[in-house]
């Protein structure tokens, strides 16, 4: 994953990061992927592995690499997302995830730094593939669900002066050792349902990244707009986060399904439109994350 990640960073494009609860999301990400034949990494939320099943997902996620993945090309990584507690940092070791993403986005910097340091030193005996489990870490709170929202989510970080700032940054990175990081630069989790959610602070994105000198994630991408997520790019980010936009086309396309077909009870016969509306939205994604 970090070689994909530094080949991101060194092309100035974004490895694509998509959520999932079901096994719908997993396959419409993998056929865009595996059309586009680009690595990608799957996200799963503490409620989302919950619902899946660490070892399930792992699983699942494994036997595709198995049948398609290959070096330099698609690939699916996973990602234990927004993990909040210490002991859900071992679980996701222990089930052999390529990342986890300790969350501490919300606590004060001292106790943010104290906590992802732990977290950093719960997953470092873990390896996968002879290397070590990645590491990201998060600096500012941008809302917590992956919704579609009327209001910017209570507590966010919106106005500049609550934004990540480039030498909170600098500190975190250097005390915690992480391996990527997450700031706050006006992303917010979830997304406007008639408006897209507020501007990027791209020149904070620029300032950041010239003092920590490690990959950036952005989280909360639904609703930016293309111009904003490739001026991300262009600015230092690496990795980029969708899920509400992910939902959205799962849920509408459901509804097309259980439209056209009001008798059908076979539960598989009622997912093509869901997964057409995903992938085609993944592949729409993966493109402008990657320049195609
Ligand atoms: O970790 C998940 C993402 O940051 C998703 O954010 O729901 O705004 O796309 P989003
Ligand atoms: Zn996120």
């Amino acid at each position: 994953m970090k070689k994909a990640i530094e080949q991101a960073e060194k092309n100035k494009t974004a490895i694509g990061h998509f959520n999932i609860s079901n096994l719908e999301q997993l396959k419409a990400i993998a056929a865009a992927a595996l059309k586009l034949n680009l690595p990608v990494a799957i996200g799963v939320s503490e409620g989302e592995r919950d619902y899946i099943g660490i070892h399930q997902v792992r699983d699942l996620v494994d036997s595709i690499n198995k049948e398609n993945g290959h070096d330099g090309g698609f690939w699916l990584y996973l990602n234990a997302d927004h993990t909040h507690s210490l002991d859900r940092v071992g679980n996701a070791a222990k089930a052999g995830f390529d990342e986890i993403l300790f969350d501490g986005g919300k606590l004060p910097l001292e106790e943010n730094i104290k906590q992802t340091k732990l977290a950093i030193k719960i997953a470092r005996p873990f390896k996968l593939w002879g290397k070590r489990i990645l590491v990201e870490g998060e600096l500012g709170y941008i809302g917590s669900a992956s919704e579609v929202r009327k209001d910017i989510p209570e507590g966010a970080a919106i106005n500049p002066e609550d934004l990540t700032k480039p030498e909170d940054a600098a500190r975190f990175v250097k005390e915690t050792g992480v391996d990527l990081l997450a700031p706050a630069v006006g992303n917010i989790h979830g997304m406007f349902a008639d408006a897209p959610d507020p501007a990027l602070d791209i020149d904070r994105i620029r300032a950041i990244k010239r003092v920590v000198k490690i990959p950036l994630v952005l989280h909360g991408a639904s609703g930016n707009t293309d111009g904003d997520l490739l001026a991300a790019i262009d600015a230092g980010i690496s990795m980029i986060h969708i899920s509400t936009e992910l939902r959205v086309a799962w849920r509408k396309g459901l509804e097309d399904d259980l439209k056209e077909k009001p008798d059908e009870v076979a539960p598989y016969k009622l997912t093509p439109d869901a997964i057409a509306a995903m992938e085609e939205l993944v592949e729409r994604k993966l493109r402008l994350f990657n320049r195609l």
